[in-house]
């Protein structure tokens, strides 16, 4: 009786390991991209996933437009958008304060307009 019980425990435990064998074929497509830790001093850095910002051109309105632009969201948002006239980037200026209530005051409002006007307006 007891011999018969030790078989099918010993059937029981075989079965685990084979379904969990096979499934271990698949871990490596879920494998995260490298991530980086180092220790500089007593400061530990993570890099875990590298989010280089956007260069933007050197132009009259840029350190407002950097300050203020990517306070909610990463700068981007912007870079990637393809070049709009000024009713556009006024537009779009204006959503972020009135509907997200971007902190932004009117005169910092019209340089970062003009900012993205000089350097992703359409001609
Ligand atoms: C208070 C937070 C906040 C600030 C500050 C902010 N944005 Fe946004 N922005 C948002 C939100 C919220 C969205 C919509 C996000 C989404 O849909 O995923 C957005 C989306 C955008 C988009 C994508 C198109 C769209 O209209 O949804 C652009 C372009 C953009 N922002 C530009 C700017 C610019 C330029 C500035 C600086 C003047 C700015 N944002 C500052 C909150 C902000």
């Amino acid at each position: 009786m007891n011999r018969k019980y030790t078989i099918i425990l010993l059937a029981i435990c075989l079965n685990m390991a084979y379904i969990t064998g096979c499934n271990s074929k698949s871990v490596d497509a879920y494998k995260q991209p490298p991530n980086t830790f180092s220790i500089t001093g007593s400061v530990r850095e993570m890099n875990l996933y590298p989010d280089a910002p956007p260069a933007f051109p050197e132009h009259e309105g840029k350190a407002e437009f950097m300050s203020y632009c990517g306070i909610c969201h990463s700068l981007k948002y912007i870079s990637s958008q393809p070049d709009f006239p000024a009713k556009t980037w006024d537009a779009e200026v204006t959503k972020m304060i009135a509907k997200y209530h971007a902190p932004i005051d009117s005169v910092n409002a019209k340089k970062i307009a003009a900012y993205l006007v000089a350097v992703k307006g359409k001609k």
